[in-house]
């Protein structure tokens, strides 16, 4: 059984984004940005949008946080975002979810320019990943794809179940996997709450992804040996032990379904740090493509 690093592969990504960042800069002049934009106080939304900008500070991405209050309108929210549509600075645009309940997200996300829909979410790259064009794919999807390629597991003809059809991870996730692509080319099977019987799909397993945000839902009378699983689960379950109050585990049951896989995902650690690697990679992606660079 082998453990996913993913916290390694991500380092991995950065340091090799670090590489081409600064080298483009020398020749250039020029980095990519990156503007993150946090409407309230969302301690979860906190954490991240913080994790994602000291990112970018590490790889050499010019990164502002634009936080606003609680309070923002809608209107008030697209200006914003249009503004930042036509600002040279910035080469992706992410806004945290989720937005207050009073700010309509599909709204918002529409109002993105595609070209710097770094997050993926757009309808327009949505689309496009769906039936195979080149886009910004959504990272936590890119992120588990790039994680089986780093690991040489091989997903074509392979019977991938996905638990959970978010438009931010399950769906987006069956789509990349089964494009007939180098480090795709699967058979999917997405599995949700209305599933009956939900073993005999995910007994039949080669690749088991579970993101459906239930702790310890998987268990091992639910796989087969060898399975290969990805948990994309992040729940805060007590914990007194812990000076916090509680600690982080996955949808997977880790202790007793890891040993009957060959391949495993830890949380955190495993699909986690590969969320925001791949953002950094789409921002650098569309710095390149804005700016007419090849990539070196
Ligand atoms: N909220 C939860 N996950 C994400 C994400 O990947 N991007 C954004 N913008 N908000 C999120």
């Amino acid at each position: 059984m082998t453990i996913i690093d993913g916290k390694k592969v991500a380092a991995d990504i950065r340091k090799e984004l670090k590489e081409k960042i600064s080298e483009l800069q020398s020749e250039h002049n020029k980095v990519p940005g990156l503007v993150a934009i946090l409407v309230g106080s969302n301690p979860a939304s906190q954490v991240y949008v913080r994790m994602k900008s000291k990112a970018c500070d590490e790889v050499g991405i010019y990164s502002v946080v634009e936080k606003l209050p609680f309070e923002t309108s809608e209107e008030d929210l697209l200006t914003i975002v249009q503004n930042y549509n036509s600002d040279d600075r910035f080469n992706g645009i992410l806004v945290q979810l989720p937005l207050p309940e009073h700010i309509n997200e599909d709204k918002i996300i529409e109002a993105i320019s595609p070209s710097k829909d770094v997050d993926g979410f757009h309808p327009v790259n949505i689309g496009k990943l769906m039936i195979g064009q080149d886009t910004f794919e959504s990272c936590t999807p890119a992120g588990i794809v790039e994680l089986l390629k780093r690991y040489n597991i091989e997903t074509k003809g392979k019977h991938v179940v996905v638990l959970g059809r978010s438009n931010i991870v399950g769906k987006p996730v069956a789509n990349l996997l089964l494009q007939k692509k180098e480090g795709a080319n699967a058979v999917v099977t997405v599995c949700h709450s209305a599933a009956k019987n939900l073993k005999d799909y995910t007994l039949t397993a080669d690749i088991l992804i579970a993101a459906i945000g239930r702790a310890n839902f998987v268990t091992e009378d639910m796989v087969k040996d060898g399975v290969v699983i990805i948990d994309v689960g992040i729940n805060r379950i007590d914990d007194d032990s812990r000076k916090s109050g509680y600690r982080l585990v996955g949808d997977v049951d880790f202790e007793n379904v890891s040993k009957k896989s060959s391949y495993i995902t830890p949380v955190p650690g495993g699909v986690g740090p590969m969320t925001i690697a791949m953002l950094l990679q789409n921002t650098y992606k569309s710095f390149l493509k804005s700016n007419n660079y090849n990539s070196v």
